[in-house]
């Protein structure tokens, strides 16, 4: 049976948070732990970071340490998963540049999320060369390892399209030699994407509306407790609004039945609290009090984990430079492989010189 390879990984621009936690971070520890996969790879992509933070390097050096981390804290294992440094892999660059030459201008500009990403960064007059090409850069993360399996959030869903076009164009082109990748997005629809705790669509650091994973616990309950939730529901008395109410957005991504039966045994499950909280009579204030307890119960053992990492950094410093040798390595090999198919790899056989002596003497 062919070899089953997850790659994924993050822009290292800042802490992650508990978004990044539901949306993929659990997926990617339960997978580890599944054992079904033969080789998983983590990326802290360093250089996409890059294309849009150009001018802010000090930011992406200081997020590396944090992202590992987090990755660390979360329960990734670096005995089972290969952590490492995108701008360390440089043949990534190099099939890039390969890539490059199988996709089209207006292909690019039709992508999605780079189209929203240009109108956030007000990058509409002029769009940097290298953000422009980040997702054919991403094509390159992804092959470079034979990925079968990419686990990622939903707004990834147009780069794992483009990677797919490039591989089936390469493979049609140079003959089958890259593997089409399938994308592997949360199961659990809150998870998609979490909200703000101020119910906006998008956490973001300058909105000060994430929860950290490295967090205290005394801040993610201040957090929680000032969660935004159903504007009407004023009294408790009042029948209280689920949709666009954050705390219940919340307890969708991270309650289970076992939660209810710990904290708050009155409810069988979250969908009879949801009732009751719909009919009427129930307070904002309990809500937010149970759904603090399933997030501290969640969050301590990372919190926990944060600290012994922090107390070890040379060690997650080795952890890093050895994954990245050995990600290195597994992207030569895929890269021989594809000069090999486009007929440039003229000195690693005999082959090219042997051609030549034939065409010129004969
Ligand atoms: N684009 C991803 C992000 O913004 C990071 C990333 C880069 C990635 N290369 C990848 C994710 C390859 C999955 C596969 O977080």
């Amino acid at each position: 049976m062919a070899e089953k390879i997850i790659l994924t990984g993050d822009r290292p621009t800042g802490k992650l948070h508990v978004g990044h936690y539901v949306g993929s971070l659990k997926r990617r520890v339960e997978l580890q732990n599944s054992g079904e996969f033969d080789k998983i790879f983590i990326m802290i992509a360093d250089a996409q970071a890059l294309t849009d933070n150009a001018d802010n390097p000090a930011k992406v050096r200081d997020n590396i340490m944090e992202v590992a981390l987090d990755y660390l804290s979360v329960g990734l294992d670096p005995a089972k998963s290969n952590i490492f440094i995108q701008s360390y892999v440089t043949e990534l660059t190099e099939l890039t540049f390969y890539y490059m030459n199988l996709v089209t201008v207006s292909r690019l500009q039709r992508n999605p999320t780079v189209k929203s990403e240009i109108q956030m960064r007000n990058f509409e007059a002029s769009i940097p060369v290298g953000f422009f090409n980040y997702p054919i850069s991403q094509a390159a993360d992804i092959t470079a390892f034979h990925a079968t399996t990419v686990p990622v959030g939903e707004d990834q869903m147009p780069m794992i399209e483009q990677t797919k076009e490039i591989v089936h164009k390469f493979n049609f082109v140079y003959g089958d030699t890259l593997t089409d990748p399938q994308i592997l997005l949360p199961d659990n629809k809150a998870c998609l994407r979490l909200p703000g705790t101020d119910g906006k669509a998008k956490m973001s650091k300058s909105l000060g509306n994430c929860i950290y994973l490295s967090e205290s616990e005394e801040d993610v309950r201040k957090k929680v407790m000032s969660m935004f939730t159903d504007p009407d529901h004023i009294r408790i008395e009042d029948p209280g609004k689920l949709e666009g109410n954050t705390v219940f957005t919340y307890l969708d991504a991270f309650c289970n039945d076992a939660h209810f039966a710990e904290y708050l045994p009155e409810y069988a499950n979250l969908d009879e609290l949801k009732a009751h909280y719909q009919r009427g009579g129930l307070g904002d204030v309990k809500v937010k009090k149970f759904l603090n307890n399933v997030m501290q119960e969640e969050l301590s053992p990372i919190r926990a984990r944060r600290k012994e990492y922090e107390q070890r950094i040379g060690d997650v410093y080795d952890i890093l430079k050895e994954g990245s040798k050995v990600a290195r390595e597994e992207a030569a090999k895929t890269l021989a492989e594809v000069k090999h198919a486009m007929k440039i790899d003229y000195f690693e056989t005999p082959e090219f010189l042997e051609e030549q002596l034939a065409k010129y003497t004969g």
